[in-house]
């Protein structure tokens, strides 16, 4: 266990904390306000960032997608350039804060934008940004992670940089009211299968990180048995935190990481359109399966510690079946139907794409190579 940590995000959590963004801006900033297709216009959220920026100088651009694209992110870099702007705020969910990490490094890069998802350039500096979350899911307002897509080829890749980590970030729960159905459990699912990712790998002998793990993977199990109670403050309070918390990089540090199912989940996403969360539904399962044996361990440490399971000799299956029945409670499905019906030709192209992604040695013992992915999309795909 070695490690060097930080996490500078100052998060401001609670109540009517969006107004903290009047301070958290240094005054002298010109501002570009991101955001997405406009739901921070129906809940209040859009006029308290208005009124908090009075006495800055700033602009706005809407329209970015769920599953930022490099087509309409190079749109904001341009009017970041032309105007000089020199701070992101990013108002809305994953997409949006992700998207915001591209513009702020593509803003100061003179050569293409989309190197940067290619690693052809290495982002070492941005403009700063700043964060108003209002769908607890991804982590992204305070990590240094952002997965951008192009539309034109359906690549969906991730880059990570320091530079592009929020300085702040707003996580007010009351924003959630407005959540659909559908994004309140794609949020529970993406902050279980973060967790997991830097879990459910090897055994360790870090009892802090494996214990804070299992203490979120209890709170959001909880917080799906309450799924009635979701209306209550403090239910979506725990959820705001759990999913920040989930992958801020702490529960990962100097313990080993898996993430197959998250780099998986993303072509099921570019090929078929698939939330973000329901791609990791539909993968980790069957994943989990296919991996058990080197799994077991861990997968029987979690039976017991988050699900309470009384020992048996099938108790890993017992805990891939807990899981996988924690995201039908969800109404989540566990199986791809958005390919339509040619099943073979559906995971020959989701192969392809791995391969041309070079994810090609995924997981923690980097042993899943497209054999795997293979079979294990054969049992993930309807
Ligand atoms: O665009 P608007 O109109 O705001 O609507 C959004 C969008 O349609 C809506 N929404 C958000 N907050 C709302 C709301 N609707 C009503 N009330 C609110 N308060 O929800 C829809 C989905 O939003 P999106 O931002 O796409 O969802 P999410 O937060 O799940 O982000 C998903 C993206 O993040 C990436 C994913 O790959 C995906 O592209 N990820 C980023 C990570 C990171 N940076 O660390 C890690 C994750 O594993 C993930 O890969
Ligand atoms: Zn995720």
């Amino acid at each position: 266990m070695k490690f060097s940590f930080v996490n500078p995000t100052q998060i401001h959590f609670g109540q009517g904390q969006i107004a903290r963004i009047a301070d958290a801006i240094p005054a002298d900033r010109k501002v570009l306000l991101l955001y997405g297709g406009g739901s921070i216009k129906t809940n209040g959220v859009y006029e308290q960032v208005v009124s908090a920026l009075a006495e800055h100088q700033w602009q706005e651009f809407a329209g970015g997608e769920p599953n930022p694209t490099v087509e309409t992110l190079d749109k904001a870099v341009a009017q970041v350039k032309d105007s000089g702007l020199d701070y992101i705020l990013a108002v809305g969910g994953g997409s949006v804060i992700d998207g915001a990490k591209y513009v702020a490094a593509a803003a100061l890069y003179d050569g293409e934008g989309w190197d940067i998802l290619l690693g052809k350039h290495r982002v070492n500096q941005a403009l700063p940004i700043g964060a108003v979350l209002t769908l607890p899911a991804t982590g992204s307002e305070s990590n240094g992670g952002s997965v951008i897509t192009k539309k034109a080829t359906r690549d969906k890749l991730n880059f990570m940089s320091p530079a592009v980590q929020p300085g702040f970030a707003v996580l007010d729960p009351d924003v959630m009211k407005t959540l659909p159905e559908r994004q309140l459990a794609n949020g529970l699912v993406d902050a279980w299968v973060h967790t997991c990712e830097q879990y459910l790998t090897l055994p360790t002998e870090a009892m802090v990180q494996e214990g804070y793990a299992e203490a979120l993977l209890r709170t959001l199990k909880t917080l799906g048995e309450q799924y009635a109670e979701r209306d209550a403050d403090s239910w979506r309070a725990n959820l705001m935190l759990a999913a920040n918390q989930a992958l801020n990089g702490f529960i990962g540090s100097g313990v080993p990481q898996d993430w197959a199912t998250h780099m998986i989940g993303h072509e099921l996403t570019a090929l078929y359109g698939v939330d973000h969360g329901r791609s990791l539904a539909i993968v980790q399962p069957s994943l989990l399966r296919h991996q058990i044996a080197v799994k077991r361990d861990k997968l029987e440490q979690m039976a017991r510690n988050v699900f309470d399971l009384a020992d048996s000799e099938d108790l890993a299956e017992r805990c891939i079946d807990a899981i996988e029945h924690f995201y039908h409670s969800l109404g989540v499905a566990t199986q791809l139907t958005e390919h339509g019906a040619d099943k073979a030709a559906a995971i020959d192209a989701i192969v392809a794409q791995l391969e041309a992604h070079g994810m090609v040695k995924l997981g923690e013992n980097r042993a899943i190579t497209p054999k795997e992915s293979r079979e294990i999309l054969e049992q993930a795909v309807a």
